[in-house]
């Protein structure tokens, strides 16, 4: 008998010290937000959030800075179709059988002025296709075709790297992730069409 209850005793002795021990755990480690922001020890800004939204797998580091610091562009070459371009253009001769669409005849360009439009290799390396290139002739990566449009667009580009053109992808806190121009605009027809809105408000007195 005796030993019965000095076991059970044990057993409920170890069984609440347990219980205390996941209870003291569970409040250090603070479920709600306000006990997060009472607890933290370090800047927000270094901290690592749980993003609800799922980023795109490819990202690049900008060649560019904000506010002194890097930040990061959605990468583009894996979205891009046709991508690698040397797959065709490598100088070996071949037999094109379906013209028009081997040869980007769907490619319409709406870019530039009316009576000057943009050639393709104002933006396309005439040598290396793989690239794109710079009015001085130097090769831009697919991925960081923000350079390219930036030489022309100058303003929206400093307005992008500000934050006030394009979309950041992530939250304001932690790493800066941006949409890179040609996530939205397409290079070859850029320009929006103007868009009425679906709904309007009635007049007040019908
Ligand atoms: C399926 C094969 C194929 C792929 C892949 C391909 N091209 Fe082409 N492309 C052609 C052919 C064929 C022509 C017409 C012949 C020529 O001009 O070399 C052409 C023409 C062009 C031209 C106009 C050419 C000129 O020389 O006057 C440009 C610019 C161009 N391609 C860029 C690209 C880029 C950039 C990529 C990759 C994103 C790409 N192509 C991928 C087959 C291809
Ligand atoms: C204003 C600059 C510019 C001009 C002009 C231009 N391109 Fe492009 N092109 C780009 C950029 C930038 C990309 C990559 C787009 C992306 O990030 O999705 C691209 C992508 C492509 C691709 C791969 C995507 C696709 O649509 O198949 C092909 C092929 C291509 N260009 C061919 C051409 C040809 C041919 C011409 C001329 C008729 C031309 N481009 C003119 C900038 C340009
Ligand atoms: C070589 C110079 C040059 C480059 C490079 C260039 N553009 Fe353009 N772009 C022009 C010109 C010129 C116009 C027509 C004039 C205008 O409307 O401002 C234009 C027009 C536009 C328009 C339409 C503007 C409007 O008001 O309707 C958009 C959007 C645009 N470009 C985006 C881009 C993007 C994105 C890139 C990079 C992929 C790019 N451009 C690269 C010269 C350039
Ligand atoms: C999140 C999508 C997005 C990104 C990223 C983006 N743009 Fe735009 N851009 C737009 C929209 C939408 C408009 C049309 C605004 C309107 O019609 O009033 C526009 C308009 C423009 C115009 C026309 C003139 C103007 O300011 O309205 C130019 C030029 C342009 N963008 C260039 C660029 C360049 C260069 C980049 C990259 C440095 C870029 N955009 C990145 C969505 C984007």
């Amino acid at each position: 008998m005796r030993k019965i209850t000095y076991g059970s005793r044990l057993l409920f002795l170890f069984l609440s010290a347990s219980f205390l021990s996941i209870q003291l755990a569970m409040a250090s480690q603070g479920g709600g937000v306000m006990e997060q922001i009472e607890s933290a020890d370090e800047p927000f800004d270094s901290m690592k959030i749980d993003s609800a939204h799922q980023l795109p797998l490819k990202t690049v580091q900008a060649q560019e800075l904000y506010q002194g610091g890097s930040f990061k562009v959605l990468a583009r070459k894996d979205a891009t179709d046709r991508f690698r371009c040397s797959v065709c253009h490598n100088n070996k001769p071949v037999l094109v059988q379906d013209g028009a669409l081997f040869t980007h005849g769907d490619i319409i360009i709406h870019h530039g002025l009316a009576d000057n439009a943009l050639a393709c290799i104002d933006c396309h390396d005439a040598e290396d296709r793989d690239s794109l290139v710079d009015k001085q002739g130097r090769k831009i990566d697919f991925d960081h075709s923000y350079r390219l449009c930036g030489q022309c667009h100058f303003r929206q580009k400093r307005d992008w790297l500000g934050g006030a053109h394009g979309k950041r992808e992530t939250y304001w806190a932690g790493e800066r992730v941006v949409r890179n121009c040609t996530s939205c605009h397409n290079p070859h027809s850029p320009a929006f069409k103007t868009k009425m809105p679906e709904t309007y408000s009635l007049p007040l007195d019908e």
